[in-house]
């Protein structure tokens, strides 16, 4: 039976709800979104819910992580039905701040990152990862949960904020969750619903270029060739790619040659006005 959530606004009322849960000895897990809740959001939670027995969903779109030319006015904003679906999870609070509680008059701070943070999503969106880190830091120490949920899907974003953790001592296990696809393959975002009709019936051409390049790579052929092919079957499809690249799945260190680690495939494309991003494993 569904339950509301309770709504906290502010970080004291957070965290008075926190406490209580931590003097009962209750293990408390972290979903950090920016609302526009899909199935892959939804697999976070349940994953959250797999792994402590109280789960706290964090709405709130961060104003830092998006350059004044991107999509921060128009980013879908459905907070109403996401406490809705949080409720058929039986999600115990959803901490759902303003602008002004997470970024105060005077606010001066900002994490600033290398590692993983660098190249990549970093080139179009050099902004970004100082951004995420920093609200994301300021969430983890605002809750104090025991594990934090973070997509795969977004596979830099983990491995930044995994790094940043490790490297601040937030005392917080980063954990992070299988993406969920469409029946087509597309990987699920929030962006998706930007898509025209004729786009979205081209997006799911991304996942399976990355499968065919994994496939490739795997059965033998350089990860330069195999790269080249892909970017010149998503151009042929109508994608323009920021950057198909072959990385090490721990560090994002680039990588030459299968057997140099585990390797992780990432994709960054615009169709039209949309830009997708999408990785597997090899
Ligand atoms: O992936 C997201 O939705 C955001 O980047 C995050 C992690 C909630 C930080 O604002």
């Amino acid at each position: 039976m569904a339950r509301k959530p309770a709504i906290a606004q502010t970080v004291k009322s957070l965290r008075a709800r926190v406490a209580k849960w931590r003097a009962a000895g209750e293990r408390i897990a972290m979903v950090p979104t920016m609302g526009a809740l899909h199935s892959g959001h939804l697999s976070l939670v349940e994953e959250a819910h797999r792994k402590a027995k109280r789960t706290v969903v964090s709405i709130f779109v961060n104003p830092t992580q998006f350059a004044p030319s991107e999509d921060f006015a128009r980013y879908p904003r459905t907070f109403r039905e996401d406490v809705k679906k949080l409720a058929e999870l039986n999600v115990d609070c959803v901490f759902a701040p303003d602008v002004s509680e997470m970024y105060p008059a005077g606010f001066s701070t900002r994490i600033e990152m290398n590692g993983p943070a660098e190249e990549l999503e970093s080139v179009a969106r050099p902004h970004f990862f100082g951004g995420v880190a920093t609200i994301v830091c300021k969430l983890l120490l605002q809750c104090g949960p025991d594990i934090a949920v973070f997509g795969e899907k977004d596979y830099q974003q983990l491995l930044v904020v995994r790094t940043m953790a490790r490297d601040l001592d937030v005392p917080c296990t980063i954990h992070g969750a299988p993406t969920v696809r469409e029946a087509d393959g597309l990987a699920m975002s929030s962006r998706n619903t930007y898509l025209s009709a004729e786009h979205r019936a081209t997006a799911p051409v991304l996942y399976r270029t990355l499968i065919d390049t994994a496939i490739h790579i795997r059965e033998g052929s350089s990860i330069a060739w195999a790269l080249r092919e892909a970017r010149s079957n998503l151009s042929i499809s109508g994608f323009k790619v920021d950057y198909i690249e072959a990385r090490h799945a721990e560090t994002l260190a680039p990588l030459n040659r299968l057997g140099d680690g585990p390797i992780r495939l990432l994709v960054a494309a615009w169709l039209g006005r949309t830009r997708l991003i999408d990785n597997i494993p090899v």
